[in-house]
């Protein structure tokens, strides 16, 4: 079976995240730098990684890498890649870029290059002057760093938080994949209870949800390359297939979801039935002022409102207050906050926060503070 490097992209911030889940999808030789995991797979294996990875943006089949400092070294290069291994006659192939800290400045013409060095590589294989493009998508990006040309093609098409589940959503949801990874990025287990005091549409919860049932994030969507016939379809039915198998049934777990608006909770939980936890999760439209926890442990994972997007700040004071007086004193809580806002822990004032990560929200920059509570005592 050949061998291939698969590239699972991310936002800045959660590559350790991503490197995990690769791990433990059974991967090896992996590769980590800004932004992305690079790891070796077979061609088989393209369906595993765009069903299962949770925290990645997407999976991209890298073509080549090599230094290119004029428009010639970028065409020579690109154009002496097995394009032909992958992108089919009727192949419609566009061509995205980014530049960065490069002499081949141009975005656009290094696009423009890359387009004609694989329209002259596939000529060659085709013996064709003129390419229809009504076929199947291929997305190449070519990507300048540090003079080192990266051309990969995108194997997922629309970015991997796309699961299908989201038929709902509020104006400042978290990203799916974000979400998962700042659950995986928490102590919750499937044993332990998990609320989201300003859960929007659910997101966080239903993550949670989906990660301790072993569902494959992907299992509710097409990727771009089930159209290549490069990828055998038997291929994508027996990881379907196993994925459908891998998935544990309803399992009792307290997680709890609120939200002052009541259309938000409505939003949650159409959201979760679709995800196929509606029975895992619990929503309740209520107000963090009324928030009343009597458990002496548990897990709190949220993306509190923060000014920027929504909210006003006299309002905001009010939520972390009452955030500080519930929690002030439950020590057997962890607390997890994902917020813009650099006042958050002069206000919410349990200590220190344990762990500060920087993460990206889109383009926002973002805090996750997380306070680790006290673990229960073991039965
Ligand atoms: C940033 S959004 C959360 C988005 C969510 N993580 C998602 O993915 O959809 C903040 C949410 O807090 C809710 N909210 C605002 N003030 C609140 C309050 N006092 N109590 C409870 N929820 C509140 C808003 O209705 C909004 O849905």
């Amino acid at each position: 079976m050949q061998e291939i490097t698969l590239i699972a992209i991310c936002t800045f911030g959660l590559e350790a995240v991503v490197k995990r889940e690769v791990k433990a999808l059974g991967f090896d030789r992996l590769k980590t730098s800004e932004g992305k995991v690079e790891f070796q797979a077979s061609v088989d294996d393209i369906p595993k990684a765009n069903l299962w990875l949770r925290s990645a943006d997407r999976v991209l089949l890298k073509m080549g890498e090599f230094r290119a400092m004029t428009f010639d070294e970028l065409f020579e290069g690109t154009k002496a890649l097995p394009w032909g291994d992958w992108i089919t006659e009727d192949g419609k192939f566009t061509v995205t870029g980014s530049s960065h800290k490069s002499t081949l400045g141009s975005v656009r013409a290094c696009q423009a290059i890359v387009k004609k060095a694989v329209v002259e590589n596939l000529k060659a294989k085709y013996h064709i002057d003129w390419f229809e493009e009504n076929g199947p998508e291929f997305t190449i990006k070519v990507a300048m760093r540090k003079d080192v040309a990266l051309l990969t093609i995108d194997t997922s098409g629309s970015g991997l938080n796309r699961r299908g589940y989201r038929i709902h959503s509020g104006e400042a949801a978290l990203k799916e994949t974000m979400a998962s990874a700042l659950v995986q990025l928490s102590f919750w287990r499937e044993d332990r209870l998990l609320i989201d005091p300003f859960c929007g549409s659910g997101t966080i919860l239903i993550e949670a949800a989906m990660l301790a049932r072993n569902m494959a994030p992907g299992l509710n969507r097409n990727f771009a390359s089930e159209d290549w016939p490069s990828v055998h379809p038997k291929a994508w039915k027996a990881a379907r297939r196993k994925a459908r198998l891998a998935e544990k049934p309803p399992r009792g777990m307290q997680i709890f979801g609120y939200d002052i608006d009541d259309e938000m909770v409505d939003a949650s939980q159409r959201n979760a039935k679709k995800a196929g936890v509606g029975d895992d999760i619990t929503f309740e439209q209520k107000d963090v002022k009324e928030l009343w926890i009597d458990k002496p442990y548990g897990i709190l994972i949220s993306n509190p409102p923060y000014g920027v997007k929504l909210g006003v700040f006299q309002e905001l004071n009010q939520i972390y207050i009452s955030l500080h007086k519930t929690f002030r004193k439950k020590k057997g809580w962890s607390i997890y906050m994902l917020t813009a806002d650099k006042k958050f822990p002069d206000y919410f004032k349990r200590a220190k926060p344990d762990r500060v990560r920087k993460l990206f929200n889109g383009p926002l920059e973002v805090n996750y503070y997380q306070y680790y509570g006290e673990r229960p005592p073991r039965e």
